[in-house]
């Protein structure tokens, strides 16, 4: 990357990338998409479009337009589906205050939806994945637990409860979440949790910030009934994948339930915004989000690396 204006780019795994056009203003850039998770073409299309605007506002940016990205079996399946999967999509971007102005289908095998979504940001009002700081105070904004509900709903293992929560979860927008992280002028690292788990992007942040995360693994919320799930072996490949890899840099309390550790790193669509908070601003910036009506927990904070210790995750 030798362009001077890419302010974010590849190097740290960040949400999105960012590229100044003057000093006050930046663009931000993100697309996503991905098969269905979830039978209903609507819901599909919503999910699958809230999950691509919540790498904006993981950057602290606000989204201005967004594309529409199709892969449809259209032999297969009745273009009727594809509309709803459409409206669905363009639902989540009303939410957002913006709209679709465009995109691009092609013919293919299995469904695709997703957004390539445009934003804005100050440059300096970048938020990004790094720059936790040993004292910050960690906040999720969102339960885990919608990709082991995904493959339990696949299975036919979900009931009408979960069901409703797990699609609710992951169609529910980061907006009001991101604006208020924001706008609190408070937050030294920020990202969105999603397909590597809250252990993966916890991970991502650590090393980038060269700090050690310590999560509490009893506060972190997660949906009722998902650990359970967990525990039958009820778990997406991907999301076991997730575990294999952030082990090396996890250091697990002794006698840490195993299923815990699975939904820890469970593959999220469309989760929680993760922030690292400077700590004298975290009671208000807490109480905040929660007006706000955003269910954010404090789940943990960030530590200084010992010397001769390596950047990681506690989880305890
Ligand atoms: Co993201
Ligand atoms: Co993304």
């Amino acid at each position: 990357m030798t362009d001077p204006n890419a302010l974010v780019g590849l190097e740290t795994r960040d949400d999105a990338v960012v590229y100044a056009l003057d000093p006050e203003h930046a663009i931000v850039q993100t697309v996503d998409f991905f098969t269905p998770v979830v039978d209903d073409p609507y819901w599909f299309g919503r999910i699958a479009a809230a999950n691509a605007l919540s790498d904006i506002w993981a950057m602290g940016a606000r989204p201005l337009f967004a594309l529409n990205v199709v892969g449809w079996p259209a032999q297969k399946l009745p273009l009727e589906q594809l509309g709803e999967v459409l409206r669905g999509g363009a639902e989540s971007a009303r939410l957002a205050g913006i709209s679709i102005l465009g995109g691009h289908s092609i013919d293919d095998p299995e469904p695709k939806y997703g957004l390539s979504v445009t934003g804005m940001v100050h440059p300096a009002r970048i938020l990004r994945n790094v720059g936790a700081r040993p004292g910050d105070r960690l906040l999720l904004t969102k339960p885990l637990g919608s990709g082991i509900a995904s493959t339990a709903l696949k299975r036919g293992l979900a009931g009408a409860e979960l069901e409703s929560r797990a699609v609710e979860l992951m169609a529910a927008l980061n907006r009001t979440a991101g604006e208020v992280l924001a706008l609190s002028l408070a937050v030294h690292a920020l990202t969105d949790v999603t397909g590597f788990g809250l252990l993966g992007h916890a991970w991502g942040m650590a090393e980038g910030s060269a700090v050690r995360l310590v999560l509490a693994a009893q506060a972190v919320p997660v949906l009722p009934g998902i650990l359970e799930l967990a525990a039958r072996d009820v778990v997406p490949g991907g999301s076991r994948a997730n575990l294999a890899w952030v082990e090396p840099h996890v250091r697990f309390a002794p006698g840490l339930p195993a299923p815990l550790r699975q939904v820890l790193a469970d593959a999220q669509t469309n989760g929680g915004l993760l922030a690292a908070l400077d700590p004298g601003a975290a009671e208000r910036v807490l109480a905040g989000l929660r007006t706000a009506g955003v269910q954010a927990v404090e789940v943990g904070e960030v530590a200084a690396v010992s010397p001769g210790d390596q950047p990681g995750i506690d989880v305890r």
